[in-house]
């Protein structure tokens, strides 16, 4: 399993996925947006035998850093994929200088929650009616200082 920057060139795969992972309701990116997140923000994704199987976005606005989406192919969960891209990504977040990742979460993603707060995130608020389904959302918030690597 290797991770790398998405590139222009992997948006129609990127796009089949996010179909996959994210149903109508929960607004999968279009491949528009995916080629934006390419050029604009940090979007890397996971491989493995040539079939991407994971892929984690991060928006960046000036300082901040806020973790927008992630998600790993049905098929291959379970597997610490999301967990190694987390750990790619906080390591890249701090050489670039930035202290807090931020996300938000629906309160009903279980999943999702219990990843995040193994890997350090932890739960600053609720966000009431957060979602168009009127689900709350949780703030949650990393420090990742303690990531920064020489390279
Ligand atoms: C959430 C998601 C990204 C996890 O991917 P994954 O590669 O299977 O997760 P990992 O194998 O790296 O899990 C690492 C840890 O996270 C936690 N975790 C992950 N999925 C979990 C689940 N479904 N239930 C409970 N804990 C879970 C566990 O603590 C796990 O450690 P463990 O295996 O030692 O118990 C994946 O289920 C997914 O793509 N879901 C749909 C998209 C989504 O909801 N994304 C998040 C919101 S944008």
């Amino acid at each position: 399993m290797t991770i790398r920057r998405a590139l222009g060139s992997d948006v129609k795969k990127l796009y089949e996925l996010e179909k996959k992972l994210f149903s109508k309701e929960n607004f999968p990116l279009s491949q528009s947006s995916i080629r934006y997140h390419i050029k604009n923000n940090l979007l890397y994704l996971s491989e493995s035998d040539g079939n991407i199987v994971g892929y984690i976005l991060v928006l960046i606005k000036r300082k901040n850093a806020k973790l927008y989406s992630i998600g790993v192919d049905e098929t291959h969960r379970g597997k610490k994929i999301a967990k190694k891209l987390l750990e790619f990504i906080f390591k890249e977040l701090a050489s670039l200088g930035f202290e807090n990742l931020l996300l938000e979460v629906r309160v009903d993603n279980d999943g999702a929650i219990s990843l995040y707060k193994k890997t350090g995130f932890e739960i600053k608020k609720i966000l009431k009616e957060f979602y168009g389904d009127g689900c709350n959302a949780y703030l949650m918030e990393l420090n990742m200082v303690g990531f920064k690597v020489n390279i």
